[in-house]
């Protein structure tokens, strides 16, 4: 039976009410905090157009020590929604609305600006998409999930990571993907590049064998015949990772190394896709052309 209308009262929703200035005060930025951009570097294969020399073909952002508060903002994001196991990922998700974490995705709105990756007036708050990942020894998953490298249904993807025990070896692992002897890490350059199409790549990265085994449990991948380990965006506590989408990354979780009942918890935060006009790599390869140009 339907509960009555007198049954809801205003009063019931005190412990929820959450005010803007409540908000702002839970996800203040640390003064100190250190922004950086760190490269990913990866051998020359002359898939970059500069054969011979050894440079950083992507990079990412990385915040150390970013928020003020972050066991608050840990335990406001595990209260404030539902988690959902059944979606495919690994581990579960929980969908955290924009709302909720508006102060934080101001903050990743400025250095998506501030880093040149996006221009000013391509995007605004609702081009984010928010949610936890959960991720435990044990956890479900798929072979195609533990055993490929992905990549993002979004243009760039930001994680602000609130475990507190993490390996520092363990993050975001980004793979290179060989074809004709040349390296790509990004799906996007490889197929303006490499000279097959997207459905192609799509079968190199997914071959048939995968995904066709139903659940299983976690494993930590670390390359294979397909795939090279070009570098690890790490998994700090209190510090956010922000990367392209079209890399060929996984995350880096190698579960030997926690006790049981172990988790990583982190924040992604999801640029939607067709947003970025300048990619990192976009700059990185015009910082490389500049400093090749002085050299030449
Ligand atoms: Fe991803």
């Amino acid at each position: 039976m339907m509960e009555t209308v007198e049954s809801i009262i205003l009063n019931g929703f005190n412990f929820q009410k959450m005010t803007s200035e409540n908000l702002d005060k839970l996800f203040e930025l640390n003064p100190n905090r250190r922004e950086h951009i760190r490269p990913i570097s990866v051998e020359s294969s002359g898939a970059f157009g500069i054969g011979g020399y050894q440079y950083a073909v992507c990079e990412y952002i990385f915040v150390e020590d970013v928020l003020m508060n972050p066991y608050d903002v840990r335990d406001f994001l595990i209260s404030s929604s539902y988690v959902c196991e059944q979606n495919g990922a690994p581990g579960m998700q929980q969908v955290i609305a924009n709302d909720w974490v508006r102060p934080y995705l101001k903050y990743l709105y400025y250095l998506l600006h501030v880093k040149n990756i996006v221009k000013e007036g391509r995007m605004g708050m609702n081009h984010f998409a928010a949610y936890t990942n959960v991720f435990w020894k044990e956890m479900p998953c798929r072979d195609i999930n533990y055993h490929r490298p992905h990549i993002d249904p979004g243009d760039y993807a930001f994680n602000l990571f609130l475990s507190d025990t993490f390996d520092e070896d363990d993050g975001t692992a980004v793979y290179s993907l060989t074809h004709n002897y040349e390296k790509w890490v990004d799906v996007m350059e490889m197929e303006s590049g490499c000279g097959l199409r997207l459905e192609e790549i799509y079968k190199m990265m997914y071959p048939e064998e995968f995904g066709v085994r139903g659940m299983d449990k976690w494993k930590c991948f670390k390359g294979d015949k397909d795939y090279a380990l070009e570098g690890i965006i790490p998994a700090q506590f209190n510090c956010i990772s922000g990367y392209k989408g079209s890399l060929f990354h996984s995350p880096h979780y190698d579960i030997s190394k926690y006790p049981d009942g172990h988790l990583r918890y982190s924040l992604v935060s999801m640029v939607a896709p067709g947003v970025l006009e300048r990619t990192l790599s976009d700059v990185s390869k015009e910082r490389i052309a500049s400093q090749l140009d002085k050299v030449l």
